[in-house]
């Protein structure tokens, strides 16, 4: 059901890009389809995914939620419990061993909150790679926590002044870089989006979280009925569902952002109805369009579920029914964060709570015996901002205001 032929998940995905940038990508590829297979490569990831990681990343039944809402138990993948806080660390390990054994010296990324871009410079730290990452200015004066951690990690931080100064021209810039440094360089793209290979390459290395969680299943012997992720580019989401994609079940539930209303600009979900097919940066799949076939403004409260596009292997299995999309609104999302802190300690990330917050839905729809499993991709202390000051404001002002001063 989501085999991959010709650079193609049915009529989604493909290679539209520059003359220029087939060469990499073809040298991208072959590399790509020889490591996956090698036993030393993949050995070098799972040692790599056990201890700088931290892998496996704990499943957990979140007991005292599932008591207070009734009907199916609700179990969480805590994969914000990676090194780095979310799911992103994965796919730039997997790539970064991929450029070293390539010989490539140099990393490029592109990031929007930030989340890929700290993964990036922390993997590059790790394995002692130069990095530079592209990120749209408005994007970095959003996020500037996540500037200053990558600048940590001794990555460098470029801004990107062109368009609307966001992730898809942080995307543009680095495609730009790539075209002259391929020699030397490394493009790592952060989701399963873009032109072949990256949608299948980055599926591969996320799918440790659906193995981890199935190899869970079939231990405990859960009878699962619905997996749960959010969706941004689709990367965590695909690799969760991974194991199940050509089976009829569980029930597989992405969540986009449903925003704060259904007008241009005012949410990010392109597999309810509202966006339509297109080509953008690479490759075809579903996307927020206007008349003109120009790239729709997106809004979320969560910036990683913003993109305009998605990953097309999920464009295809939404379209084949396999995969069911769910808007969750802003402040579903916000209700979500509040309620898991509350009942089990733990603080998902505004993009993971959208899945969070259909949990608490879906349960009630299933008898006491069955399980749902919701991924929570990342956890909030990169929200700490927004969720203060949606929550209490006034005091978190004042201390604002009282560093400062
Ligand atoms: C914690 C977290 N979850 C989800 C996403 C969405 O990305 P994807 O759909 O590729 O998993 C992001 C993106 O930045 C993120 O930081």
């Amino acid at each position: 059901m989501h085999k991959y032929y010709n650079n193609f998940f049915g009529r989604f995905g493909g290679r539209y890009v520059a003359e220029i940038l087939h060469t990499p990508l073809d040298e991208l590829e072959t590399a790509y389809r020889e490591a996956i297979i090698d036993k030393q490569f993949q050995e070098q990831f799972a040692l790599g995914a056990r201890d700088y990681i931290g892998r496996p990343t704990p499943l957990l039944y979140a007991k005292n939620s599932t008591e207070k809402i009734g009907g199916a138990h609700i179990y969480i993948k805590l994969e914000g419990l990676a090194n780095t806080g979310a799911h992103k660390i994965n796919n730039a390990l997997g790539q970064g061993l991929l450029a070293k054994r390539m010989g490539k010296t140099r990393i490029i990324a592109e990031t929007g909150a930030g989340q890929h871009g700290f993964a990036a410079a922390a993997m590059c730290a790790k394995l002692g790679l130069e990095c530079r990452v592209y990120m749209g200015e408005v994007d970095m004066a959003r996020q500037r926590p996540n500037v200053f951690w990558m600048e940590l990690f001794g990555a460098e931080v470029v801004p990107v002044k062109s368009g609307s100064r966001t992730l898809k021209d942080a995307v543009n810039e680095a495609l730009r870089d790539w075209a002259s440094s391929f020699p030397t360089t490394h493009y790592l793209l952060g989701s399963a989006l873009g032109p072949s290979p990256y949608p299948d390459m980055v599926r591969e290395f996320q799918s440790i979280i659906g193995r981890e969680v199935e190899a869970e299943i079939d231990k405990q012997g859960l009878n699962v009925e619905a997996l749960i992720a959010c969706v941004g580019g689709g990367s965590n989401s695909i690799g969760f569902f991974y194991p199940y994609l050509e089976k009829t079940k569980p029930r597989l539930i992405g969540a986009e952002a449903g925003g704060r209303g259904k007008g241009p600009g005012e949410h990010a979900a392109r597999m309810t109805g509202l966006a339509k097919t297109g080509i953008v940066q690479g490759y075809k799949s579903h996307f927020l369009l206007d008349e003109d076939g120009q790239v729709l403004p997106t809004h979320s409260i969560s910036a990683g579920l913003d993109y305009p596009g998605i990953g097309p292997q999920l464009a295809f299995l939404g379209s084949s029914g396999r995969i069911e999309f769910i808007e969750v609104s802003d402040k579903e999302a916000l209700d979500a964060v509040r309620f898991f802190a509350e009942h089990e300690g733990i603080v998902f990330a505004l993009e993971s709570a959208h899945a969070g917050a259909l949990a608490l839905k879906i349960a009630k729809q299933y008898p006491e015996d069955k399980t749902i499993i919701v991924n929570m991709s990342g956890r909030g202390d990169k929200d700490l901002f927004i969720l203060a000051k949606a929550i209490d404001k006034e005091t978190w002002f004042s201390f604002l205001k009282r560093e400062v001063e």
